[in-house]
């Protein structure tokens, strides 16, 4: 039998050379290429290129005139195969994804491509097929598709659990006020009572009382920043961070006069960021910063930006105050670490958790430099350009 290339012989040298130009092509395709012939609604096949029993495994005497479908082994459920069918039932082109086996029963995804072929009369004849092995994208895709979506179902169990995380510190936060005004109010109730001698050992147990329930109600105050500092959802506008840090230090001198450091706040600090979130994190910051160095003569506070940064502004707030030992660093911004004795500097060990937690909502970053007895410097970005004042 005569092969497609010698069917008609060459009319000419120049269809000749041609006709060997696309014979060479075709037979040194990577693809699949197959030509079915049109008959009743099937397109046995009359030429499928090396590549073709390459990709199939199969032998040109198992093929040859056999419609291509036993490449399916029996898998008709398949999404591509109905659109082929439309296609091929109105002898329309088509691209679809198929899952196809070969001879020794490996599965293999085809991108298929048909295209019809027609006679002078319009009438259809064959059909020409590109067969495109995609198994290692469609493999790819595949395990991308399954890593989403074990991604997302892992993303909504942990936003589950810092939903109810959240809800309990608040919920704890609220519900310890107010047996914790309850046990206040009695304290006063009993030192005004004339029952009870002012230097008397029950007295100073009242005060040891009274202390420790001012204690629980700062901690409780500092647990309920810290649910806030990730409740509400980041209200973000362009914030003057020298006037924030202006007020800060003047309620601060109101109500602890003792901390007397000399304050620099550098002027036109602007930064985008939720406003309350910010006030908070300079709040922390600057709070920390006046306590550290109280008990240093000559006390210095100075908030300010780096140069340079323009794509990522750096801020820092800088003490020459009491200082820590940067071996620490690492649980610095754990809520409830505490570096120094509560009788030295009182404190929650929540507000470095709450501005690390504000900071990283805002997509920048907070770290420290300190060494015992040389103050330190605490460094935060908000993940913006630098903006002009
Ligand atoms: C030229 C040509 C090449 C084809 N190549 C493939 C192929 O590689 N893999 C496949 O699963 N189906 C291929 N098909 C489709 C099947 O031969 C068949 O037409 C399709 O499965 C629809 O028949 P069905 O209704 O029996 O499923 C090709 C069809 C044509 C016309």
């Amino acid at each position: 039998m005569k092969s497609i290339w010698e069917s008609e012989p060459p009319a000419s040298e120049s269809e000749h050379s041609e006709r060997l130009l696309l014979q060479r092509a075709i037979t040194s395709s990577k693809n699949g290429i197959t030509i079915g012939r049109a008959l009743n609604g099937q397109f046995p096949l009359i030429y499928a290129n090396p590549a073709f029993y390459r990709l199939t495994g199969f032998a040109p005497g198992e093929v040859i005139g056999q419609d291509c479908r036993f490449l399916q082994q029996g898998h008709k459920e398949q999404p591509g195969l109905q659109t082929l069918r439309c296609a091929l039932a109105q002898g329309a082109e088509a691209t679809v994804l198929l899952r196809n086996f070969r001879k020794d029963g490996t599965e293999f995804w085809n991108e298929l491509t048909v295209s019809p072929v027609l006679n002078e009369s319009g009438a259809l004849t064959h059909y020409v097929g590109i067969q495109h092995d995609v198994t290692e994208r469609e493999n790819g895709a595949q395990a991308i598709t399954a890593l989403n979506r074990a991604l997302s179902l892992r993303g909504e169990e942990l936003k589950q659990t810092n939903d109810s995380l959240r809800a309990f510190s608040s919920s704890a936060s609220h519900d310890l006020r107010a047996p914790l005004a309850s046990i206040k109010g009695f304290c006063t109730m009993l030192k005004k009572s004339a029952d009870l001698p002012q230097d008397s050992r029950s007295a100073h147990y009242l005060a040891r009382i009274e202390a420790n329930a001012d204690r629980m109600g700062q901690l409780i105050e500092a647990m309920l920043a810290l649910a806030q500092s990730t409740a509400r959802a980041l209200n973000v506008g362009l914030c003057d961070l020298s006037r924030m840090a202006r007020e800060v230090i003047a309620t601060s001198h109101t109500s602890s006069p003792e901390l007397d450091a000399q304050v620099h706040i550098e002027p036109g600090l602007m930064a985008w960021g939720d406003p309350l979130l910010l006030h908070s994190v300079l709040q922390n910051l600057l709070g920390n910063a006046l306590k550290y160095s109280s008990t240093t003569p000559g006390a210095r506070v100075h908030f300010g930006r780096e140069p340079g940064g323009v794509a990522d502004a750096r801020f820092f707030v800088r003490d020459n105050g009491a200082g820590f030992d940067m071996k620490n660093a690492s649980r610095l911004f754990d809520a409830f670490q505490r570096f120094h004795s509560e009788d030295e500097f009182p404190g929650t060990g929540v507000g470095l958790a709450t501005v690390h937690r504000i900071v990283t909502r805002h997509g920048g970053v907070v770290s420290a430099e300190s060494a015992p007895g040389a103050g330190a410097v605490f460094y935060f970005s908000l993940g913006t350009p630098c903006v002009a004042p």
